[in-house]
Order: C-alpha cells, then sequence, then structure tokens
C-alpha cells in the first residue's frame, strides 16, 4: 500500500506498539528510533525490541534521548500505558540487543542514505528529532514526508496543563523546533484521536480471530483498556494507530484544514500548547495539515489486518 519507507520515532507504549504493528502489516519500515515518553528510555528501547520479535522483524532499533531538551518532563504516561509502558503484562524481555548508533544520527545517515524516500512518522515526544535538526538543518530537504502525532489543536488536550497533549507537552522546545523546521507536514491531534476511538467490543472480536500479535496486543492494552473506560472516553485512544493509518494511507483524510501552527514553550498555563493559526490573521505560511476527519472503516481495516484478522476486503 505504501512505497516510500517509513522511519518511525517512538515511545512505546500500548498505541505506539499498534502503530508499529501497522507499518510492518502494510508497509516498509527501515528503522525505529527510540526515544523516552511513555516511560523511560531503557523501558521503550526493550519494548521496542520486544515488539520486533512478536513480529518477527529485524528492523533495527536506535536509541536516542533519554530526557527532554531542556526541562524535566511533568509526568511520563505510566498512568495509561503501564509503568513499564506496555501494560505490566509480565513480558519476557527480548533476547535482541539495540543498535549503537544514537537515533538523531541515525535518523541523519539514512536520510543521507534514501534521500527524499523516507516517511518520518514521529509517535513520541519530537527531542530525537530536533537533536537532529540542530546537527543538520538540511535535514527536512532529505525527507519525502513527515507525519506528527501531537497536538490539541483546539486546545483539549491531555497532559498536565489543560491545553497540552502528551508529546508535545512532555517537550515543548524540540516540538517547536521541529514545527519550524519543516515546512509542511501531517499532523494527527489528540481531539482526532478522541473521535476515532476504537470500539471496545470490536477489539474483543479482532482479538477472538487475529494471530499472535492479536494476543499481544491484548495483553499490553488490558491497563489502557481500563484506563480509558475509567476515564470516562468513547473507545481505545489508539493516536499513534491513527497516524501510522495516515501515513500508511494518506487518503484516509477526508477532511484536513491546512494552518500555521507554532508550539507555546513558555505561558504559565499554555506551555505545550500547539496554537493554530485558524483565521490566518497571524500571516506564518501554512504548515500542518491537520487531519480533522477519516475514514473510519479504512482506518479499523488497517488495525484489523496488523492483528491478523482476516477481512473480506
Ligand atoms: C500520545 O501520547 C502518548 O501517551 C501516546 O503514545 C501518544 O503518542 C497521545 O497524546
Ligand atoms: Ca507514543
Amino acid at each position: 500500500m505504501h512505497d516510500s519507507m517509513l522511519l518511525i520515532d517512538t515511545d512505546p507504549g500500548v498505541d505506539d506498539a499498534l502503530a508499529i504493528l501497522m507499518a510492518h502489516a502494510h508497509a516498509s519500515v527501515l528503522a525505529l528510533t527510540v526515544t523516552a515518553g511513555n516511560v523511560g528510555l531503557a523501558q521503550t528501547t526493550t519494548n521496542a525490541l520486544k515488539l520486533m520479535e512478536i513480529i518477527g522483524a529485524d528492523t533495527p532499533v536506535y536509541p536516542g534521548c533519554d530526557a527532554p531538551l531542556l526541562r524535566r518532563p511533568e509526568a511520563d504516561a505510566s498512568l495509561i500505558h503501564g509503568r513499564d509502558g506496555f501494560g505490566d503484562a509480565s513480558l519476557v524481555p527480548a533476547v535482541r540487543e539495540p543498535e549503537n548508533e544514537h537515533a538523531s544520527l541515525a535518523m541523519l545517515r539514512l536520510t543521507r542514505e534514501h534521500p527524499n524516500e523516507i516517511t518520518l512518522v514521529c509517535i513520541g515526544p519530537l527531542t530525537n528529532l530536533a537533536v537532529a535538526l540542530k546537527l543538520d538543518p538540511a535535514l527536512p530537504r532529505r525527507v519525502a514526508r513527515l507525519v506528527i502525532m501531537g497536538g490539541a489543536v483546539t486546545g483539549r488536550g491531555n497532559y498536565e496543563r489543560v491545553p497540552t497533549e502528551f508529546n508535545i507537552g512532555f517537550d515543548p522546545e524540540a516540538a517547536a523546533i521541529v514545527f519550524e523546521a519543516f515546512q509542511q507536514f501531517d499532523l494527527v491531534d489528540w481531539e482526532a484521536t478522541t473521535r476515532y476511538g476504537i470500539d471496545h467490543g470490536l477489539l474483543q472480536q479482532w482479538f477472538e480471530r487475529g494471530d499472535a500479535r492479536a494476543k499481544f496486543f491484548e495483553a499490553i492494552s488490558a491497563h489502557a483498556r481500563r484506563a480509558n473506560i475509567e476515564r470516562g472516553r468513547q473507545g481505545l485512544m489508539a493516536a499513534d494507530a491513527l497516524a501510522m493509518a495516515v501515513a500508511l494511507d494518506p487518503e484516509i483524510v477526508t477532511r484536513a484544514e491546512t494552518r500555521h501552527v507554532t508550539v507555546e514553550i513558555e505561558g504559565r498555563l499554555t506551555r505545550g500548547a500547539t496554537v493554530v493559526d485558524w483565521t490566518g490573521f497571524g500571516g506564518g505560511k501554512s504548515n500542518a495539515r491537520i487531519a480533522m476527519e477519516v475514514d473510519r472503516q479504512r482506518f479499523e481495516t488497517l488495525v484489523a489486518a496488523a492483528l491478523g484478522v482476516q477481512t473480506d476486503d
């Protein structure tokens, strides 16, 4: 379905896992670069390696930054993802080792080796990419497409401060650097995520009909599914899976708004907010194609197939 190569920057994470399963089911994945975010770097790296073992993929895993650029994060996301980021499901650690090269350096090298061929999909805090941009500001010219899961475009966030989303709020400076450096990117925000929660009953059917990937995802998502129900959310929030669907199938977006988006890095109440120039009065160039509506059916088909569920289409 997707003919360019994917490079995934991630902090696995339950919804990261689903996104990475989707990527391996539907495209060729060049590498995973890993950051701290949902939980600490050692654990997100372990989780990425475990996932490669479950998939049976030899995709290299490059560990990157273990903290935001400037300030300590206010919180991780273990309340949703579990203390180990994979739902505290007592997994046996993977045998495979991560690569020795730093994630940001791997990004620079891989985009030099494959200029204009890589779709970069960022589904964690943007620290690794910001560091890569500081080392080489020409990086955006070698990236065919950038898809970011992040932000809350009308201020309905999910992090410590009201208008802030986790990936941006965890490292606002990194996000500001990335949003300024790329002239054009796809943005899949938290608010879109809440409109496309995956129904728990449907998930249950997939767990029964799918293969080992479904069993694995059932185990690691149990904690997050409970947490979503306790919070009164509509279905499982699968932010990174939605972003991956947009990366794999751009046509899945049925309504988009292309706007100038910046990141607030100060702001007593708004640090980490994604500020969208909805009126165009600010005059900044439109850098973000914000996914407002997607084809739910196509999204669900991509997810189900990644869990090994046979469908008619
Ligand atoms: C984002 O935050 C993380 O907890 C998820 O993995 C996702 O990338 C959603 O706000
Ligand atoms: Ca994530």
